[in-house]
């Protein structure tokens, strides 16, 4: 509980100074809270989550040390514990090896990090904000919990991509800076459907119609492009911004998991309407 009430402050703390780069290290953590807190949803598969009233709820204590393993094609995964725990977390980490861990999907021993570790997307992330999310990782309760290990049924590639290198911030526009939210979100990766082989249809991107299990059964994403009849097109800002921030639709039908709508809930006005103006430039697809 005090842990949450230090994320808000922190989260609150942050937004006045959302345009310019944080300074001091108190800044920097700040920052971190919100990007892992809010936009980034990592408690959506780093923390234990339960059912309450239809809506998915973190289990007090649990924030950041471990997920519940889930079934996937590709094996069973498990989003471990990445509160500083030097036994069960990742506490002997160095800031740069977890930047490094989250940006590329290597450990600081050179195996691979898999998925639905949102890895591609993790990649574009700014060499400023990836310090920050290490800094406010590194300054967490560390919470002694083994969560387990993924197991696979393929083998991981020995590396997701070349190196990252430097990663510059976006470009100081309102559709620039939605992009690299929504890149960051990893909203496109659950809103685009597969082709036969388990890739994303880039023709389609944001299309929906992606299959996933959830306890409650298997949920299909919506279609967040602005096409007005199958998509989010005919929709007003306010109600796109409530079906992310509360999980409630345009017709006000309750959403289901697996989307982060309590992280969401957390995310700057500014930044929601950022990521509204992006949205609207995405292709309208049927
Ligand atoms: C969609 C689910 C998902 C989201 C969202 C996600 N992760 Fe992960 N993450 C995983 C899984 C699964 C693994 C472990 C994969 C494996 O076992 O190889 C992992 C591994 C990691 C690791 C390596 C830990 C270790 O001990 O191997 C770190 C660090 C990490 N994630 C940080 C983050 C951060 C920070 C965020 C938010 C910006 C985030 N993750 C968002 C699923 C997720
Ligand atoms: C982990 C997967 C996942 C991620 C990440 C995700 N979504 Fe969703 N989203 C879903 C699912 C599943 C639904 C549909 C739930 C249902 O129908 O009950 C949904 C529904 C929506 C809806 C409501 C559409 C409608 O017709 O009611 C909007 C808008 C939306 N998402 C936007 C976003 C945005 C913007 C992001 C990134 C900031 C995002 N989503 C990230 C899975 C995801």
């Amino acid at each position: 509980m005090r842990g949450l009430v230090l994320v808000a402050a922190l989260c609150a703390a942050f937004p006045a100074m959302a345009q310019t780069a944080p300074q001091t290290r108190a800044q920097l953590v700040a920052r971190g809270a919100y990007l892992v807190e809010s936009i980034g949803t990592c408690g959506n598969c780093h923390s234990q989550q339960r059912m309450v009233d239809g809506r998915a709820e973190v289990v007090p204590g649990s924030e950041l040390a471990g997920g519940m393993p889930d079934d996937a094609p590709f094996g069973r995964w498990i989003g471990p514990n990445i509160t500083p725990d030097p036994e069960t977390g990742i506490g002997r980490w160095t800031e740069a090896q977890i930047a490094v861990a989250i940006r590329e999907g290597k450990r600081p021993d050179g195996s691979t990090i898999g998925p639905p570790m949102p890895i591609g997307y993790l990649r574009h992330t700014s060499d400023a904000d990836i310090a920050a999310i290490a800094a406010y990782l590194k300054s967490i309760p560390p919470i002694r919990r083994d969560s387990g290990r993924s197991e696979y049924r393929m083998p991981l590639p020995p590396a997701w991509g070349p190196p990252v290198g430097t990663v510059a911030a976006p470009a100081d526009t309102p559709v620039a800076r939605g992009e690299y939210l929504v890149t960051f979100a990893h909203c496109l990766e659950c809103h685009t459907p597969m082709l036969p082989g388990g890739r994303r249809d880039a023709t389609r991107m944001g299309a929906g119609g992606f299959e996933m299990m959830t306890p409650g059964g298997i949920v299909v994403t919506a279609n967040i492009t602005p096409n007005r009849e199958h998509g989010i097109g005919d929709w007003t800002d306010a109600q796109i911004i409530r079906a992310v921030t509360t999980g409630v639709s345009a017709n006000g039908r309750l959403l289901s998991p697996p989307m982060g709508y309590a992280w969401y809930r957390r995310v700057t006005p500014g930044d929601l309407a950022d990521i509204v103006a992006y949205l609207r430039t995405l292709p309208a697809v049927p």
